[in-house]
């Protein structure tokens, strides 16, 4: 996705939406994820509510989106108003028109900050959630204190993040490039390695190192087989057109021509075929901002 705040380098492309400028498609990934993992996404606020008790009312959404958790959260707390912050106009915009078509636009409010640099005016929180957004973050220590400052005492943060791009076919989808898909993770590894080096990170050990105490951590594998839901087959287009943006002149060339062909509108396409499936870790940490202490 394009990172709109004023980092001072580029990231390049990344299939999960960051860097290099690009908008195209993000959205639209973005809302389908939870369209395809809806019911993975009402276990996690389930499990979020069971740790957050009764008398919720004030939520912060950190890095937004489009929404996807915010309109989760009020559902599961219906007493409670979110407050959705990210530092992409356009995505608050997306986030702000989808919160008046579903009639909850009263119980959201965006707020467009960098989550690097303050989150000024924050305070007494109930609950903060942060999907896919840590990572993206320069500073995620420094931000892990100001959530911390931004909780009430005994309010709880939960960190959710994806342990890679999802996969979508079998071994040897591709008529002759049998473990493609782990040869094209394998290549953004390394790219993210260098343009983003806190995907993947240990969350539970610098959520402790902040001064929080975790309560949960959990790591959901999550497979998905025919009949899928509806849009899965566009999600994974998106999803790869991306890991193809990213790699393009990255990864092997003979690679990247059969990545095309699952792209091109043939026979091996993912928006028809019908061995598609979805595999995609998801990682949750909730976390508590201890009663007392600082
Ligand atoms: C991968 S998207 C995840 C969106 C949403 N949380 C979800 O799970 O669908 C990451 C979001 O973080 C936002 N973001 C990235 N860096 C940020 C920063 N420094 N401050 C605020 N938001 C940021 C991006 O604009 C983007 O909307």
């Amino acid at each position: 996705m394009a990172h709109s705040h004023s980092h001072s380098h580029a990231h390049p492309p990344r299939p999960d939406g960051t860097g290099g400028g690009q908008q195209d498609g993000l959205t639209e990934m973005l809302d389908l994820d939870a369209a395809v993992f809806g019911p993975y996404l009402a276990t996690v606020t389930d499990r979020i509510a069971r740790l957050a008790g009764d008398g919720v009312t004030r939520i912060v959404d950190l890095g937004a989106g489009t929404g996807t958790g915010t309109f989760a959260l009020l559902e599961r707390f219906p007493a409670a108003r979110v407050t959705a912050v990210d530092s992409s106009p356009e995505m608050l915009a997306r986030l702000t028109a989808a919160a008046r078509d579903r009639g909850t636009a009263e119980r959201v409010r965006t707020l467009r900050a960098d989550a690097d640099e303050a989150l000024a005016g924050l305070t007494d929180t109930d609950l903060v959630w942060a999907s896919a957004s840590l990572h993206h973050l320069d500073d995620p220590g420094g931000t892990l204190a100001a959530i911390r400052s931004a909780l009430r005492p005994g309010g709880l943060l939960a960190v959710a993040e994806m342990d890679g791009v999802p996969r979508f076919l079998p071994g040897d989808a591709v008529a002759d490039r049998p473990g493609l898909e782990d040869r094209l993770r394998a290549a953004l590894d390394e790219l993210h390695a260098e343009a983003v080096p806190h995907l993947g990170a240990d969350w539970g050990v610098r959520l402790t190192a902040a001064g929080f105490t975790v309560e949960r951590a959990d790591t959901t594998r999550l497979e998905l087989r025919a009949p899928l839901p509806e849009g899965t087959g566009r999600y994974a287009f998106l999803t790869l057109t991306r890991v193809r943006d990213a790699l393009d002149g990255r990864a092997d060339p003979a690679d990247l021509a059969a990545l095309g062909l699952l792209l091109d509108g043939g026979p091996h396409d993912v928006r028809h075929r019908e061995d598609l499936a979805v595999r995609s870790g998801r990682e949750l940490w909730v976390a508590r901002r201890p009663v007392d202490g600082p």
